[in-house]
């Protein structure tokens, strides 16, 4: 038993913020950001929350899949951005879906949550507990960054993507994930619902603070070494693989893990170039959109890659509906 995604979704907020709008608020440049990082323009909330494109891209996802709400049993949402604790986002998405029959909760997990999500809803697809899952990645990092830091400022963007998955007779692919909190300072953010004063709550503690370089060297080494683990435990080679689709943060890190991989370009789809880094949207999103506009085809073997805060990083394989 495994399961299969049989429909996708995303959504993404109407506004978009260019390189030259950041080069209004930090010293930075339309050139630097394009040729640093491949980011031209992002998309940044208005109106929208966490929980209201969450809800959006799932819709789009039933839709796509043709699966009712009540045919859902299980809604896992992947957000470090929700504008809601309680209750979660999964729920405030099961209550607008009309999915009473889901169990909900969400995860963190940060820029793998994707693939985090994909994997934890497999398990329960193929172990038999559930028979159709609902797996979101939403994103409000706006509402996180520090815009006075132009080290991060121009990389992130909002969004959410999301699939749905059913349970079908098949070939289970094991996924490869890794985590090292050893290494948790490359990337932080404190919790503002703390006892600490409010005049405190802007210091840039409060907002995602990077290590650029140590991220970029640990994205580059470990997520190749990820993609040939997750080959080799499944006995594929890499000629059978026609889409690598890795978590969307830098141009420069996906060009750079194709060279380690010694595979061509064109199996690393990108749009980082319009969303920048929506952490665990940006598979998602992805996957819709090639989904969309036809690219991925019934059979193609397909490698999900996802790295970031926590450190955490991984693959899995999936052959596509
Ligand atoms: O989702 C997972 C989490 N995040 C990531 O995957 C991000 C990984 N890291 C990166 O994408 C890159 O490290 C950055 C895009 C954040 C930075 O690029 P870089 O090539 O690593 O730049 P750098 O930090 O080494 O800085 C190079 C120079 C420095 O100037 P000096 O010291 O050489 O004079 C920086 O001060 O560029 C300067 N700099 C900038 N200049 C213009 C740094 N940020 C900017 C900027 N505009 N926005």
């Amino acid at each position: 038993m495994t399961g299969i995604i049989c429909g996708t979704g995303s959504y993404a907020p109407s506004y978009i913020m260019d390189n030259n709008e950041i080069a209004s608020m930090v010293e930075t440049s339309d050139e630097w950001i394009r040729e640093r990082t491949g980011v031209a323009t992002r998309h940044i909330i208005k109106d929208e929350t966490t929980v209201s494109m969450a809800c959006e891209a799932a819709k789009r996802a039933l839709d796509d899949g043709g699966v009712k709400g009540e045919e859902v049993d299980l809604i896992i949402v992947s957000t470090i951005s929700s504008n809601v604790i309680l209750p979660c986002t999964a729920c405030e998405v099961q209550k607008e879906l009309g999915a009473m029959n889901a169990t909900c909760f969400d995860m963190s997990a940060a820029c793998s949550g994707f693939v985090l999500a994909y994997n934890t809803a497999l398990a329960y697809l193929s172990g038999g507990m559930y028979k159709t899952a609902l797996i979101i990645g939403s994103e409000s990092l706006s509402n996180l960054t520090n815009w006075k830091d132009r080290g991060t400022c121009i990389l992130f963007g909002d969004g959410a993507g999301a699939a749905v998955m059913r349970a079908k007779e098949g070939r289970m692919y094991l996924p490869v994930t890794h985590s090292d909190g050893m290494k948790g300072k490359a990337l932080t953010c404190l919790s503002r619902h703390t006892k600490v004063s409010p005049e405190h709550m802007t210091d840039p503690e409060y907002y995602m603070q990077m290590d650029g370089q140590a991220v970029f060297k640990f994205a580059v080494k470990k997520v190749p070494e990820a993609v040939n683990e997750v080959l080799e435990k499944n006995h594929i080679d890499k000629k059978e693989i026609a889409w690598y689709i890795m978590h969307q943060a830098n141009r420069r890190i996906v060009e750079a893990v194709a060279k380690r991989l010694d595979e061509p370009i064109e199996k690393f789809p990108m749009n980082l170039q319009e969303y920048g880094n929506t952490s665990s949207a940006s598979i998602g999103i992805l996957l819709d959109e090639m989904k969309r506009d036809k690219r991925l085809k019934s059979g193609q073997k397909i490698v999900i890659a996802g790295f970031g805060a926590g450190l955490t990083w991984g693959a899995s394989v999936m052959e596509w509906m």
